[in-house]
């Protein structure tokens, strides 16, 4: 058996399943580098000291990962749009604290909890397009388009946009993968320079005419303290955190609502539990979170030589927080492999980080997690893969993001009762 300091987590295999893999890393070298170069972070408490600690250990990743200059032409397209600035995921205290306290202001709880009767009704119009089947590829009918569509009137986006808008999203992520051709490359630079005009033409219309709802709340918020005291984010900033909610919102939910409903098809006896009960969803969706973290690892930078595990790490390298194997981690979670829905200390999972970058949209996601379930079970049961299919579950193999491209369920629609709601 090779060593696991030799193994390498990017093989087809590890990532279709990197679970065994996590469990070696746990047992054998909690903190060690890879022959990749960066270092794995792999137990719960080591992860969760490191974000913490933003003295030392660094987000803004730009240099590292920036591989070459940008060709003329790239430059030409990016020239068109507005300049790019730092100012969360890749951003540090103190300037990220200023940014993250005006991005607060508009994820307020009150928001969330408004946005409520939205989200259900969103899944319900999403639902009634298939409820008649009694069959759905999950994914692309319906958990793509709960988060993206929420965002998307979040951000006063046209629903009749909306199909530019998810390309928009998508051209937003994909070059995160670091695989993109030079041609793929001008493809989502140039739809990035088309959203920011788009956006920024909403965000004007905000300014001049606020409405109860997140874009004007993005827009009106104000700095409380520092140089900028009273001002609010500027054109590229703005543009910035839109981008990043999009980025960081949408596949992210997306992949956790379809984990957990493969969890469920997969462990009937839970799925008979929960279908009976919608008050465990919840913690439902707390335990797939943990199982299948939609965001398995994020780096961090050493700023200056540290000890993490009792491991010496020297100034400059590049961390891995591998928040999807910290949360199988027996250490923390009994049995952690076991998809438990009564999991007493499930939310204590790290799917949101933790520390100063802690997710702004966690409230936003378990909400449409909770209520796009809630929607699923009230208006159907009997839930399984559809083996009819050839391949009823495919799986997008990637290192950062964690789930499914295709979900193919059967379930049997249950008979509306004379007020139109399911008996
Ligand atoms: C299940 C869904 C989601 C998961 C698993 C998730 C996960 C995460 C994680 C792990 C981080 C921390 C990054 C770090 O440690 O460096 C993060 C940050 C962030 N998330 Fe989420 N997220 C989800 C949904 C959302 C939603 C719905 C939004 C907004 C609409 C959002 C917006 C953001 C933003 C803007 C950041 C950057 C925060 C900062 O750097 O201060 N996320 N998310």
């Amino acid at each position: 058996m090779t060593s696991i300091t030799e193994e390498i987590l990017v093989t087809p295999e590890v990532l279709e399943c990197p679970y065994p893999f996590y469990q070696r890393v746990r047992d054998e070298a909690p903190v060690h580098q890879t022959p990749l170069g960066f270092w794995l972070v792999s137990r719960y408490d080591d992860v969760l000291a490191v974000v913490r600690d933003h003295e030392r250990f660094s987000s803004d990743m730009r240099s590292s990962f920036i591989s070459g200059a940008p060709s003329d032409e790239l430059r030409k397209v990016m020239a068109e749009g507005y300049a790019s600035v730092n100012t969360l995921l890749t951003n540090d205290p103190p300037s990220h604290t200023q940014f993250r306290m005006l991005v607060n202001k508009a994820f307020t709880p009150k928001r969330v909890a408004q946005l409520e009767g939205e989200i259900r009704q969103i899944a319900n119009e999403l639902m009634d397009r298939w409820i008649g089947d009694g069959r759905v590829e999950l994914v692309t009918q319906f958990a793509v388009g709960v988060p993206l569509t929420v965002i998307a009137d979040a951000l006063g986006v046209d629903r009749a946009d909306m199909a530019q808008f998810k390309k928009w999203s998508d051209d937003a992520v994909a070059p995160l993968s670091g695989l993109l051709t030079e041609e793929q490359q001008l493809d989502c630079a140039r739809s990035r320079v088309e959203m920011q005009h788009y956006m920024a033409a909403r965000c004007r219309e905000r300014e001049a005419d606020p409405r109860d709802d997140l874009l004007s709340d993005l827009v009106q918020a104000r700095f409380d303290a520092g140089d900028r005291a009273g001002q609010g984010l500027d054109m590229p900033e703005l543009l910035n955190v839109i981008e990043q909610l999009l980025v960081a919102g949408n596949e992210t939910t997306t992949k956790l609502l379809a984990a957990a409903m493969l969890l469920l098809t997969q462990h009937p006896e839970q799925l008979a539990m929960v279908q009976a009960d919608h008050s465990r969803i919840p913690n439902l969706v707390e335990e797939a979170l943990r199982m299948e973290s939609p965001v398995q690892m994020l780096p961090r930078v050493a700023k200056v030589d540290v000890e993490v595990g009792g491991v010496a790490i020297p100034a400059g390298s590049i961390l891995m927080m591998m928040y999807g194997c910290a949360n199988r981690d027996d250490a923390k979670y009994p049995d952690a492999a076991q998809f438990d829905t009564d999991r007493a200390n499930a939310r204590t999972n790290l799917a949101f980080g933790q520390g100063p970058h802690f997710c702004p949209g966690a409230a936003l996601a378990r909400s449409e997690a909770r209520i796009a379930l809630e929607t699923l079970f009230g208006r159907a049961d009997h839930w399984a893969l559809d083996t009819s299919v050839e391949l009823p579950t495919q799986r997008e193999l990637s290192m950062t993001l964690r789930g499914l491209s295709a979900l193919h369920l059967t379930f049997a629609a249950i008979p509306a009762s004379p007020n139109g709601r399911p008996s």
